[in-house]
């Protein structure tokens, strides 16, 4: 996947203003601290070099997940209009430049950040990308803690940010999304254990507040994933050279794995499997590690099976089956 050019465009002029030296400090902190779930100064991007780094380096990889994840929703709910989106914990607007990607009827956008610097760089970046609906969008300042209810929009997105807060409150929260949602509720952190630790409990959350698992999963069920496991998908992206550079790598992509949670309003038909991991491809035969409705499976489709052998030749990782 690539960024679409305005934004590449515009993340490219809003970093040319900072020397390289420091951008790249700037991008081993941010990792370290992000590695080591220990911010610095009591925030994850305490300064201006850092908000740079991660629209550098981070943004292109969250937009990449986002963008994933709003496809998804797009191809099982095609008759679903998405005008508005609220975005908490928008950060530089990622997901906002995302869903303008792949919902092109989006009219109306909410983006709440507890740090001002945030709200500057995403409205530089809008203004520079001529992005001119997100460059008018409703930038909320606010700690989302401190909201006592979010106005009602037809998306409701957090990415890579509830895990900065407490679980319990992060929970609150998304009580406080479900309840703004006309249509869904869309929840993305890292693809570590810990990222899925907390989505597997907002999906119960979201269940239990009536809630229809649109994505990833295949049913409503408890999750079937054991404890030394977790659900991820990753997307790949292409990277800049300046990425390239910050992250002192030659390879023209990096792979973002995120965990993710849709819950819809409305009843869908859930994917009848999801793919678990990448297919394990061989001459004769192909295995493919599933979630179903009737839990985890490894299932073996060989090449006499011809109502599959084509399709399990072309599936991948986050793909649903058949
Ligand atoms: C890792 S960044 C993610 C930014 C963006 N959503 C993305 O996907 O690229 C986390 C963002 O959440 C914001 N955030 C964290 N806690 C918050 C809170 N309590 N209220 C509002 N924003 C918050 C941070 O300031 C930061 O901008």
């Amino acid at each position: 996947m690539q960024l679409p050019p305005q934004l590449c465009h515009a993340i490219a002029l809003e970093t040319a203003q900072h020397n390289l030296q420091s951008l790249t400090q700037a991008a081993t902190e941010l990792s370290e601290n992000y590695r080591s779930q220990r911010p610095t100064s009591g925030m994850f991007m305490a300064t201006a070099a850092h908000r740079l780094a991660y629209i550098a380096v981070r943004m292109p990889a969250t937009f990449a997940a986002v963008h994933a994840v709003f496809t998804e929703i797009r191809r099982l709910m095609p008759e679903r209009r998405i005008t508005s989106l609220l975005d908490l914990g928008a950060g530089p607007g990622t997901a906002a430049w995302a869903a303008l990607d792949v919902f092109d009827e989006v009219q109306q956008i909410t983006l709440v950040e507890q740090e001002e610097g945030w709200i500057r760089t995403g409205k530089s970046l809008a203004r520079t990308g001529k992005n001119v609906l997100l460059a008018h969008a409703d930038w909320v300042h606010a700690n989302v803690r401190a909201v006592a209810s979010f106005p009602a929009h037809d998306l409701v997105v957090s990415s890579y940010a509830l895990g900065e807060l407490a679980p319990k409150v992060a929970r609150e929260i998304v009580q406080m999304a479900w309840a703004a949602a006309r249509t869904a509720v869309v929840i993305i952190e890292p693809g570590t254990m810990r990222g899925f630790e907390l989505i597997r409990v907002l999906r119960d959350d979201l269940i239990a507040l009536g809630g229809h698992v649109l994505a990833p999963c295949p049913h409503q069920d408890a999750c079937p994933m054991p404890a030394n496991d977790w659900c991820h998908f990753a997307q790949r992206f292409a990277r800049s050279a300046l990425h390239r550079r910050l992250k002192t790598g030659t390879l023209g992509y990096e792979d973002e794995k995120f965990s993710y949670i849709v819950a819809s309003k409305h009843l869908s038909k859930p994917v009848s499997a999801r793919v678990m991991r990448h297919p394990l491809r061989h001459a004769g035969h192909t295995r493919i590690r599933l979630c179903t409705g009737d839990g985890l499976q490894t299932i073996t489709v060989t090449r006499s099976d011809n109502e599959h052998w084509q399709r399990a030749r072309k599936i991948a990782w986050g793909d649903q089956w058949p």
